[in-house]
């Protein structure tokens, strides 16, 4: 039996990472632990909200004495750590949350833990604090690719020797940490805390860095949701500077599938990046959210390409992202599970059918769910 805590399991990554062990693992006791913030929403979770290895926990990861009880009151030897402030643009007009979130909140956690798991007799033997990070924290990669070659778009998930598509560099688990925006910074230094703790009090930490993701659930203020919504509203389509920086696009579940593979397999202070060598310039990646959507909902083909609209560049707006994963795939067998074409129509598909969820998450509707749900206000 193993306790486990998942923080932010109420937000995109982390509901997915919830049903997969919920699921999974009927053995483990699964605590989602979230303050539900703008970005939680148990409606995420509704199939798995009645399993008897599931529970809910509304706490802000900032609260070191609340943590610290719940860790002793359910025995907790594993915390796989998702919850924070994750997006770019919102950093860059408010970086104090990110601060307090992302890394004063993940040392109160790491604090309580070593409290807790240090008065045990068996110590640190058979724990993990799991803290999953970006791969925006190596900073931006230059785009050099030779003129005239055009990267191929239809991408083999599996092939490690892939491509170079937009330049010859990648993100290695070696390259040094050169955050740009206020949210990598934040996450950046959350990193050198998880890691300070192992080094310092020998705690069992890993950590790994996960490129794009994208797929059900995710908040309609990221590239690829916004635009599906926007589509389908007949909405502009804001693309920042020249739609010409690049990034490296995961399916989320195959994102949660790697967290359960190292959680189970990884190797103490090991750092792993996760990714599926699927580069994609923006303005690329939403002509073919343009097509899918336009041919999903019926209407003709490139209706919308007038929506696209190009608006003032995002501050600081690293050029391109990619992600090598070779160490994982080696060393852990994990491997990407969908083409980028597939993902791509099952996530358009998802937000197609399922307006209701958008609605509400857009119109801030679900912030109310929880109360409704369990009857008191904060
Ligand atoms: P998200 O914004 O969808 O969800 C974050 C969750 O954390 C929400 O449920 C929110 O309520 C909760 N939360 C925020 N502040 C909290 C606090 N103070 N206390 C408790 N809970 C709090 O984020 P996401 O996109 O699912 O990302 C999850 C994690 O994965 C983050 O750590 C992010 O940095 C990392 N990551 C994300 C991506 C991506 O493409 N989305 C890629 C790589 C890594
Ligand atoms: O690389 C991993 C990171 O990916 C995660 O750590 C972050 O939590 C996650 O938000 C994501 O960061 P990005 O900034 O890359 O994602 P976002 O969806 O905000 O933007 C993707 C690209 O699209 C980026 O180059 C900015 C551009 N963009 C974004 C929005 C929201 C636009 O052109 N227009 C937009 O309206």
């Amino acid at each position: 039996m193993r306790n486990i805590i998942i923080t932010g399991g109420a937000g995109f990554i982390g509901s997915h990472v919830v049903r997969l062990f919920v699921n999974k693992y009927p053995e483990y006791n699964i605590i989602n632990l979230d303050k539900l913030t703008y970005a939680g929403n148990l409606a995420n979770l509704k199939d798995v909200e009645d399993k008897p290895n599931y529970k809910f926990v509304k706490m802000d990861i900032c609260d070191f004495d609340a943590f610290y009880k719940l860790m002793q009151e359910e025995q907790i030897d594993g915390i796989i750590h998702l919850a924070a402030e994750s997006h770019v643009d919102r950093s860059i007009k408010d970086p104090f949350t990110f601060a307090r979130t992302n890394v004063m909140g993940t040392l109160s956690l790491l604090q309580a833990a070593k409290l807790y798991w240090e008065s045990l007799p068996e110590k640190y033997e058979g724990k993990l604090f799991y803290h999953i990070s970006t791969d925006e924290v190596y900073g931006a990669l230059e785009m050099n690719r030779p003129e005239g070659v055009e990267p191929p778009f239809s991408t083999t998930a599996s092939s490690a020797e892939h491509h170079h598509a937009y330049g010859d560099d990648f993100f290695y688990e070696t390259t040094k940490y050169n955050p740009h925006s206020p949210y990598s910074a934040s996450k950046a230094s959350s990193d050198h805390f998880v890691r300070a703790y192992h080094d310092t009090y020998g705690m069992p930490t890993i950590v790994t860095n996960c490129s794009n993701n994208y797929g059900p659930y995710q908040f309609p203020e990221k590239l690829i949701p916004l635009f599906i919504n926007n589509i389908r509203n007949r909405k502009p389509l804001p693309v920042y500077g020249k739609g010409e920086n690049v990034r490296d696009w995961l399916f989320v579940e195959d994102h949660a599938r790697a967290i359960d593979v190292i959680f189970h397999g990884g190797k103490i202070a090991e750092t792993y990046n996760i990714g599926g060598f699927n580069e994609w310039k923006n303005i690329d990646i939403i002509k073919v959210v343009i097509r899918t959507t336009d041919r999903l909902l019926g209407r003709a083909e490139d209706e919308d390409m007038n929506l696209i609209t190009y608006v003032t560049d995002r501050l600081g707006h690293d050029a391109r992202y990619a992600i090598d994963s070779t160490k994982l795939q080696k060393e852990l067998g994990w491997e990407p599970s969908l083409q980028f074409e597939e993902g791509i129509e099952r996530t358009i598909k998802w937000y197609l059918e399922n307006e209701e969820w958008l609605d509400n998450v857009t119109s801030g509707d679900y912030l109310n769910y929880y109360d409704t749900m369990y009857g008191k206000t904060e």
